[in-house]
């Protein structure tokens, strides 16, 4: 009995010794991450692309409300970041988002399951809604059926899919490249039009 206590000690203090006992602390607290800088760097240029995107949405749904003027196709255009058409870059197009969910999703570690969840819910919902803008940048200016239905759309996959996902991701991703347990220091929040009455916060 005695001696196969020995034994046991013996070996569990062997592969203590064989573990390197520093690096295997920073991995179950959190990653030692060169990349935080990169993670804040995106979420704050992606919230200036989606602030745009509400902006026009907010505008147009105003302008349709209100029966007032407003060229809906140039103005999704602008919104979407076309190629050939002016944005208020080098942020603020739907299509800059696309790049910094594209840059945020390299960042994230595969184990992430919460974050991974949001990337894949990203993948899905992210494609109707450049597809929607899209359809307004090629409706006729005076089709309000066509640009209100697309709005909807937008609004749909915005407030109960795209939104919340970017939140969680942002969360994610920010509490993964932190290099000291707690709290993240600060996460900006993700908005939406008026059209949205609450956008979901993270899943956690
Ligand atoms: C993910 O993997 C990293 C690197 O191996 C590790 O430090 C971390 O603890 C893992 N996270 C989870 C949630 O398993
Ligand atoms: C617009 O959004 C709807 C609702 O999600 C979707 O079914 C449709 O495919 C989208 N349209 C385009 C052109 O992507």
């Amino acid at each position: 009995m005695k001696s196969t206590t020995t034994a046991a000690l013996a070996l569990l203090a062997a592969s203590a010794l064989a573990l390197p006992t520093t690096t295997s602390i920073q991995q179950v607290t959190k990653r030692q991450s060169s990349s935080a800088a990169a993670v804040s760097s995106n979420i704050a240029a992606w919230q200036v692309d989606i602030e745009n995107v509400n902006g026009f949405l907010d505008n147009a749904q105003n302008a349709i409300n209100t029966n007032t003027g407003y060229n809906y196709p140039q103005e999704a255009s602008f919104s979407l970041g076309t190629v050939g058409k002016a944005c208020p870059g080098p942020n603020g197009c739907a299509s800059d988002g696309e790049t910094r969910f594209a840059n945020l999703k390299a960042l994230l570690p595969a184990n992430d399951t919460h974050g991974q969840a949001a990337v894949a819910q990203l993948d899905i919902s992210i494609p109707g809604v450049i597809g929607n803008l899209t359809a307004i940048t090629q409706a006729s200016a005076t089709d309000i059926t066509t640009i209100q239905a697309a709005i909807n759309s937008i609004n749909d996959l915005r407030c109960d899919q795209v939104l919340p996902a970017v939140a969680q991701l942002w969360y994610q991703a920010t509490i993964d490249t932190e290099t000291t347990a707690g709290t993240p220091a600060s996460i900006p929040a993700v908005s939406g039009p008026s059209a949205c009455a609450v956008i979901g916060s993270a899943t956690l």
